[in-house]
């Protein structure tokens, strides 16, 4: 049987309607809308084509954005004085500082003084702390992502063997709790492992998030796996994932591709944890 392919943009577009419904009514009884704030520093061309996505995304769905956009030189405490007033403006429910920060900026040192009540994007120490401990507030987008494809695939999770290649806080750790929370015998590779292709080919779901394009092949994927591919790269002008989708789809039993796969969930999942952080405020949930 040919793979499943996920249409993500698809998806995307349902969660997206599901948050704006939400959003028209919460607005007119608050007499605000939800309102994201996005901290951008510096002129990085995928980071400016990222932002300008989500406040698209955001507008076109009610919700706020409040862009703040400084040079490259800006110094760590004036990033500092803007979270600070972010945190305290209480018409502010989330918060996002895209990455990377230019290198005299230490990332870790700013992530953490977002309030973790606005922490939308999940980057904050104690948002994934709560990962850790299976009780996690706001988590990253695209892990998220991941696990909404899923489950609207319904793929059993519970007792499976899944394989995550890459292992950044961005999506390869906090994907791998999650599986871990579901019930996953999980592996986490990284650029040491030796052998991977003994790994990947053991996975029942495989999520790539490499950094690496077309790095995964079909001859190191198990036959029916559950294949996401989390990589963006950029060659020639193309958008292409780190896996190899020609050699894997005739493999796999369900596929994420690139442009068009997961991408488009991750700005969907960041709408979502908006919303869920304005019905927090707004007295309407517990969570987060
Ligand atoms: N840079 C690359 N991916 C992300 C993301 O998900 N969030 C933020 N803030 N920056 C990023």
């Amino acid at each position: 049987m040919p793979a499943q392919v996920v249409d993500g943009r698809g998806i995307a577009a349902g969660i997206r309607r599901e948050v704006q419904g939400e959003v028209e009514t919460l607005a007119v009884k608050q007499g605000r809308p939800p309102t994201l704030a996005v901290i951008l520093v510096g002129e990085d061309l995928a980071s400016t084509t990222y932002v300008r996505n989500k406040g698209k995304a955001c507008e076109e769905v009610g919700i706020k954005s409040v862009q703040i956009h400084r040079p490259a030189s800006v110094s760590r405490e004036a990033l500092l004085d803007i979270l600070h007033g972010l945190n305290k403006d209480e018409t502010i429910d989330g918060i996002l500082v895209q990455l990377p920060l230019p290198p005299h900026i230490e990332e870790r040192s700013i992530l953490e003084v977002v309030d973790p009540a606005k922490d939308v994007d999940g980057f904050h120490p104690s948002n994934l702390g709560g990962l850790l401990t299976g009780h996690p507030r706001f988590v990253a987008s695209t892990p998220l992502g991941i696990m909404e494809v899923l489950d609207r695939f319904r793929i059993a999770i519970e007792g499976r063997d899944a394989v995550v290649v890459g292992w950044s806080t961005i999506v390869g750790k906090p994907v791998a709790f999650l599986l871990l929370q579901r019930r996953a015998t999980v592996t986490v590779c990284q650029k040491w492992t030796r052998d991977l292709d003994q790994y990947t080919r053991q996975a029942e779901i495989l999520v790539v998030a490499a950094g690496k394009p077309g790095f995964v092949k079909g001859d190191m994927v198990k036959e029916g796996a559950v294949v996401i591919d989390v990589g963006i790269n950029r060659v020639d002008g193309r958008l292409v994932g780190d896996v190899d989708f020609a050699s894997v789809y005739p493999k796999a039993s369900l596929i994420t591709p690139v442009p068009g796969g997961v991408g488009p969930l991750t700005v969907a999942m960041l709408l979502k944890n908006t919303l869920s952080s304005y019905k927090a405020r707004i007295g309407l949930s517990s969570k987060p």
